[in-house]
């Protein structure tokens, strides 16, 4: 328990740490820029899908693009929210002034456009020669020779640095934590993972990672993990490009 809560305070310092690095924080700055450098929006929302809270445009759908409905949104940037999408709840931002939340308000109603569409699938055999249909690449052929993708490479670095010590390394389940390809296995789809990942549990010592990894960041945490838990890869060290 003592070991935990020393790392759980490593992360606080290593978050602090990304934190303390923000770009101003003021109207000047531009909107994508404050949602994603001096705060944490892009770890759960993206322009056009879900993340863990639902997309910007179908939030300014939502509320047709009205202006009027833009206090109402500040305050509930402010001061989190749950109810208006779902069970999920988001957390609040007090350390965002009104003006900043008015402004971030504004440009989300003023968002519109399509919804990505579903992924495209891709197949592979896995180490007990069984197909196996993913929505993401794994491999990719660097050179004449078998590589996993960038993201997965880079999944696989990110797990390795952050979430290792709790959960194991290679992901096969720690003394502190689950093992998160059985998490997969046994139905926890890849939005409940976000969820679990960015708002963290923090009572039973998993921390929340939004506001340090961004969505793409941690989706490729995400890919590294359904890769092991598919039997795409080994455990170890996957071979990349940069081999
Ligand atoms: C930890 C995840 C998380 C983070 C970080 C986050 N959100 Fe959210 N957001 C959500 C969820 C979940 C909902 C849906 C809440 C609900 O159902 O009421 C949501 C809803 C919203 C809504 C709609 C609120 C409503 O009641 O209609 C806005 C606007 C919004 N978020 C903006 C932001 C902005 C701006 C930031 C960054 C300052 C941010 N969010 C950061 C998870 C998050
Ligand atoms: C300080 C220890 C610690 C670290 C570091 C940590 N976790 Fe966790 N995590 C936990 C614990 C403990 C649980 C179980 C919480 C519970 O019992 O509900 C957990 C649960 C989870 C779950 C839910 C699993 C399930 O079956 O419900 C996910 C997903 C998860 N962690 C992802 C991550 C990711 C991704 C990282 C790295 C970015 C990470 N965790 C880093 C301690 C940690």
């Amino acid at each position: 328990m003592a070991r935990a809560a020393f790392l759980f305070a490593v992360v606080a310092i290593v978050i602090l740490a990304r934190w303390t690095g923000a770009t101003a924080q003021d109207e000047t700055t531009s909107p994508e820029q404050l949602m994603s450098h001096g705060f944490d929006c892009f770890s759960c929302h993206a322009i056009n899908k879900e993340v863990v809270g639902p997309a910007w445009i179908t939030i300014a759908e939502h509320y047709h693009h009205d202006p009027s409905k833009v206090p109402y949104l500040a305050a509930k940037i402010r001061d989190g929210s749950v109810g208006d999408f779902g069970k999920i709840p988001m957390p609040a931002h007090q350390d965002m002034n009104n003006k900043l939340a008015t402004y971030l308000a504004n440009y989300i109603l003023s968002l519109n456009g399509a919804l990505e569409g579903p992924p495209r699938k891709y197949q592979y055999k896995n180490s007990n020669g069984e197909e196996v249909t993913v929505d993401f690449p794994v491999f990719e052929n660097y050179q004449g020779r078998q590589v996993v993708t960038r993201d997965i490479f880079g999944g696989f670095e990110k797990y390795d640095s952050y979430c290792f010590r709790c959960h194991g390394f290679d992901a096969v389940g720690g003394e502190y934590a689950p093992d998160l390809r059985k998490s997969l296995d046994n139905g926890m789809s890849k939005h409940d993972f976000f969820v679990a990942s960015m708002e963290g549990r923090s009572s039973k010592g998993m921390p929340g990672w939004a506001g340090f990894f961004d969505a793409d960041e941690l989706n490729q945490v995400y890919e590294y993990v359904e890769a092991r838990a598919l039997d795409l890869l080994p455990p170890g060290r996957p071979p990349s490009q940069s081999d």
